[in-house]
């Protein structure tokens, strides 16, 4: 049963959009991930990498998956199937909007746990449990607060709970409201923490952590997890994005509003990096302490500093939100999916989702625990679910989305659906039919062992690939320079 006959839900403010992905993108990813990554990948190269796969790779495909959104007015699965049949391609590029779908699902089943970490931990802040720790104490904190699985069961549950309660209530009352009063209290939040940072002492050095470039040749490795954050952190191929914009008014530019969002989250990283990092340098930490950097370190830090509880609450009260507000958008793909396309009431459908993605996050909540053993090739659930995502599912859903967009689709639709100038849809175009698809592939090629990349050193070679694909591209389908002429 379809319900195209009923209009779709639209987001009600002007901003409704432009709050929900930015809610959407900016989440532990930055807050937590890009710190931690950061660290352990060494600092300023790592950060280089990134920011060239967000401008490369993330802002076309995020234009892409909007236009995507609200050319099909449905969830990945629906939207991607009519823009298909609308271009009288064939049907199998709509497994991308499963592939899309199953994605969020799987981020939200490892995320949940992470952000109920970040729940436990205000917990903590508001209960004074850090008074008088030192060092060796938070390590024994995190370790304790993972070690007992009802403990760290009830906090992922939370999460769970709280992004049902908010999805289950819809697009409006729900998502909407929540993002309307979420997002600008986080902004408020960092901005108190970065003006406190600037003055603790460690400010110079972070700065120099993150932003010089010179730290060396970056690993396969390192290059790979840059490509796969970008992806993370914009919310990319795991169907958020792409429901979202499916709710986006038919007169919103798509251009303007995708460059606010990934403008937004680079600043929020960059600035999350500026504030935990010199309070990590400051306290002679060191930066690539894994995924429980923020946490062992901070509280530590926190305690030391005047008001430190105050700013402390603070930071892990803007975490939370920032969690909270990505979760959401990460179910509802497959919730919109089960309420257009399957009849299921939109209640039913987030409490549906919410049952089994429990189960399998509770799963991965024993990772930290009883579940430690249960490896396989030395990933544990959690890990596994990280790693298929991040690395794998969603360069792979990005490749894909823009090669649909590049090569199967008609310039028309996709042109009318961005109504940019033909110089900015030409370079939309260069950029989803050669630069994405070029740098998602050789980052691959050279993590799988393939190539052995050096950007450094490789550049002239890249740049001449790109240059002769592209040549070779548009003699064989020429569309740019028809979208240049109009
Ligand atoms: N962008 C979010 C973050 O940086 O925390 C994570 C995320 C949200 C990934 C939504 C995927 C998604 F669909």
């Amino acid at each position: 049963m379809t319900t195209d006959t009923q209009p779709r839900a639209q987001w009600l403010g002007r901003w409704g959009f432009v709050l929900a992905a930015t809610g959407s993108a900016v989440g532990l990813g930055n807050i937590w991930k890009f710190p931690y990554i950061t660290g352990e990948y060494g600092g300023g190269a790592f950060v280089l990498v990134y920011l060239a796969c967000i401008l490369a790779v993330g802002i076309p495909v995020m234009m892409t998956e909007i236009a995507f959104g609200r050319r099909g007015r449905g969830s990945p699965v629906d939207a991607l199937r009519r823009v298909v049949k609308e271009s009288g391609s064939g049907s199998a590029w709509s497994l991308l909007g499963w592939l899309a779908m199953l994605c969020g699902f799987m981020i939200l089943c490892f995320y949940a746990v992470v952000a109920g970490w970040s729940f436990s931990y205000l917990w903590k802040m508001l209960t004074g449990a850090f008074a008088g720790a030192t060092g060796d104490d938070m390590v024994g904190i995190f370790v304790a607060n993972n070690e007992n699985p009802l403990n760290l069961g009830f906090w992922s549950t939370l999460v769970v709970v709280a992004t049902m309660l908010i999805v289950g209530k819809g697009v409006q009352a729900g998502i909407e409201r929540c993002v309307t009063w979420m997002m600008p209290g986080m902004v408020v939040m960092l901005a108190i923490l970065i003006a406190y940072g600037a003055f603790s002492g460690g400010f110079g050095e972070a700065w120099r952590f993150l932003f010089s470039f010179n730290a060396g040749s970056l690993s396969s490795e390192g290059m790979l997890a840059a490509l796969g954050h970008a992806f993370f952190t914009l919310s990319l191929a795991s169907g958020a994005i792409l429901t979202y914009g499916s709710y986006l008014p038919a007169r919103a530019s798509i251009a303007r509003t995708t460059l606010s969002v990934a403008a937004a989250d680079t600043v929020v990283a960059l600035m999350a990096g500026l504030a935990i990092f010199p309070i990590i340098f400051a306290n002679g930490m060191s930066p690539g302490e894994g995924p429980g950097l923020i946490f062992m370190s901070l509280p530590l830090a926190f305690q030391a500093m005047p008001l430190g509880t105050l700013f402390g609450i603070l930071f892990f009260m803007m975490l939370s939100m920032a969690a909270l507000t990505s979760s959401i958008s990460m179910v509802e793909a497959t919730v919109s999916w089960l309420s257009d396309s399957k009849g299921v009431s939109r209640r039913t459908a987030a409490w549906g989702t919410g049952i089994v993605l429990w189960l399998i996050s509770t799963l991965a909540m024993l990772s930290f625990n009883v579940g430690a053993d249960w490896t396989l090739v030395g990933r544990t659930v959690f890990d596994w679910l990280d790693y298929l995502t991040a690395r794998w599912m969603m360069p792979l859903g990005g490749l894909g989305v823009a090669l649909l967009a590049g090569f199967v689709l008609k310039n028309e639709p996709m042109r009318e659906e961005l109504g940019v100038p033909p110089g900015w849809y030409a370079l939309w175009l260069f950029a989803v039919r050669y630069l994405a698809p070029l740098g998602i592939l050789v980052i691959f090629a050279d993590a799988l062992g393939i190539a052995r990349i050096e950007f450094g050193l490789h550049w002239p070679w890249l740049l001449g690939a790109l240059v002769l694909i592209t040549l070779v591209g548009e003699l064989a389908s020429p569309r740019l320079r028809r979208a240049l002429m109009g």
